[in-house]
């Protein structure tokens, strides 16, 4: 029997809901080395950098990786009801800047991501695991236009939110900010909801120092998150005085294939979205004072050492070494 029940041998099959962006780029490749995991497709949002950008993005990553029979379908370029709000100073102009990248090798699916997501869980046969790392509009779609879907995802991972911290505003993190609403309706959604926000992605920071090990890997792939990691940690040095980068996307994707990594509370969360100073909080009921039934499993502790464990040895398996002299 695996870590989520389920045969050992069974390949278990995920969707990502990204907005490409370096850690989601990441969390991708993570994914698409997973030998039991097959990435079914990547549904793509407005977030870090428009859709278009995002999109963009999502295509190149699967380029440089060799994977472009991964289908990418675009959704949303901007929340249910509010402005799009991205994250340039993060991510970069192209929302992917660092590494020099190809031209992509192939084009999204012509279909919208939230038709296709509604579909595909629709017509799996079997629940669907999803990794949700960026604003989470297209999933909130999803689950407005058929509730009953919220019976069709296996396990939900979501990155986004915190207990205790914010980054971009002091109360909230980006993913839930931009979107808020829609976060309320996931979360509110009844779906098996592990929350992986900023209190444990900003406890597994990759140092600075493991970088040039990753490029060693050798290859495309190992070249391409070396120079999105240098880059990434440009703005966190200058904003955090990180010596690091918090690989927030991939911490949330590590915890479907390892849930041991994560430590969690089942906590009622519910989502600011009339706050002056606190729009796109994730409220977190600690204390059970609200008397509000639980809805998510919320990450309070990760196993830092156990988490860059999986990432290299993700990356090492998408490496291509120089051949021996
Ligand atoms: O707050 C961090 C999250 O917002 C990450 O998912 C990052 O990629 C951005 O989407
Ligand atoms: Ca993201």
């Amino acid at each position: 029997m695996s870590a989520f029940g389920g045969e050992e041998d069974e390949i278990r099959r995920l969707v990502i809901d990204c907005d490409p962006g370096h850690d989601d780029a990441i969390a991708i490749l993570v994914a698409l080395a997973q030998p039991r995991w097959r990435v079914d497709g990547i549904t793509v949002v407005a977030g870090n950098q428009t859709l278009d950008k995002t999109v963009r993005n999502a295509l190149q990553v699967l380029t440089v990786a060799g994977r472009t029979h991964v289908p990418v379908y675009a959704g949303m370029d901007r929340p249910l009801v509010r402005d799009l709000v991205t994250a340039e100073h993060v991510h970069g102009e192209s929302g992917l800047e660092g590494p020099a990248l190809p031209e992509p090798g192939v084009k999204a699916q012509p279909e919208h991501a939230v038709d296709w997501l509604a579909r595909h869980l629709r017509e799996a046969g079997a629940p669907i695991d999803v990794a949700a790392v960026g604003p989470l509009t297209n999933l909130a779609l999803v689950l407005r236009r058929e509730p009953d879907l919220a019976r069709s995802i296996g396990r939900l991972v979501v990155m986004g939110g915190a207990v205790g911290e914010g980054n971009i505003t002091p109360s909230a993190e980006f993913n839930i900010f931009v979107d808020p609403e829609a976060a309320a309706i996931v979360f509110g959604a009844g779906i098996p909801l592990t929350m992986v926000g900023l209190d444990v992605t900003h406890q597994a920071l990759l140092p600075r120092a493991e970088f040039a090990a990753i490029r060693a890997l050798g290859g495309p792939v190992p070249e391409m998150v070396a120079d999105l990691l240098d880059y990434f940690a440009g703005f966190h040095q200058q904003v955090y005085a990180f010596d690091g980068v918090p690989i927030h996307d991939a911490c949330a994707v590590a915890a479907l294939f390892e849930p041991t990594l994560l430590t969690t509370r089942r906590l009622r969360v519910d989502v600011e979205t009339r706050g002056q100073f606190t729009d796109g909080r994730t409220v977190c009921d600690l204390w059970g004072v609200t008397g509000r039934q639980p809805n998510a499993e919320v990450a309070v502790g990760i196993d830092r050492d156990g988490f860059l464990d999986l990432l290299t040895a993700s990356l090492r398996r998408l490496a291509t070494p120089p051949a021996p002299a």
